[in-house]
């Protein structure tokens, strides 16, 4: 068991296959949808859009709340070697390709429920009289998370491997173009933090209030 629980791909993939299964037992065998059925499709990609967004959102609160605030109490010597060559770099993988596959989920599941294009025009693209207050309401909270996804990987990323030299890209850049970028990172990334809670209102809330 131990051999298992020490191996996070044994771990991560194993739980994806227990899920997956879990979820087509429960919409074809109990809930009765036949295979293909919008509602199956809608299901699995809410379990994995939610999923996708944990592993982004988690990684950018990480970063907010724990790494960010922690730096000044490492010795400056255990910071290089250890968070900005190691950890950060890891997490900053997890953490980008998290906020693509969210947005990608995020783009199928509108276009699954038909409302992509009424979502992303703010109810402009509904018929007048059948605009639905869900489409600007969804539409809200996909616009903040779609700038939040331009953020990352226009911004915060670009500026992280100047900051980091991460794949020994920038080897010659002057100390102050680091810093700079460094602080260009961390200020889009709080930016996002602040985003990600109205965001939220608007993602969770859009099938339980309309
Ligand atoms: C990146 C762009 C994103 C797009 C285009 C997007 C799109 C959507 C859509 C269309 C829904 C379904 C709303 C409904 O009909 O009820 C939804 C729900 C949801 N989204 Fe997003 N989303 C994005 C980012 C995020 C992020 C970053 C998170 C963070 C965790 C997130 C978490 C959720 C949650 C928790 C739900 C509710 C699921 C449910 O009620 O079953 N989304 N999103």
């Amino acid at each position: 068991m131990a051999a298992f629980l020490t191996n996070i791909r044994y771990v991560a993939w194993s739980a994806l296959g227990v899920a997956a299964l879990f979820l087509i037992y429960m919409a074809l065998s109990v809930a009765d949808y036949p295979f293909g059925d919008r509602v199956f499709w809608e299901a699995a990609l809410r379990w994995t859009h939610v999923l996708c967004g944990i592993m982004w959102i988690g990684h950018l609160y990480y970063f907010n709340f724990t790494q960010i605030p922690n730096m000044p109490k490492i010795p400056e010597e255990h910071r290089a070697p250890a968070i900005a060559k190691v950890i950060a770099p890891a997490a900053l993988y997890w953490f980008r390709w998290g906020a693509m596959l969210t947005l990608i989920t995020g783009v199928l599941l509108a276009w699954n429920q038909g409302y992509l294009l009424q979502a992303y025009t703010l109810g402009a693209a509904d018929d007048p009289a059948f605009s639905a207050p869900k489409n600007v309401f969804i539409g809200i909270g996909m616009w903040l998370a779609t700038i939040m996804w331009f953020n990352v990987w226009f911004i915060i990323w670009p500026n992280q491997q100047k900051a980091l030299n991460i794949n020994n890209q920038y080897p010659d850049l002057a100390a102050d173009v680091k810093a700079a970028s460094a602080k260009t990172a961390m200020l889009f990334s709080r930016t996002n933090t602040f985003l990600s809670v109205p965001m939220l209102v608007a993602m969770t809330g859009a099938s339980t209030l309309f």
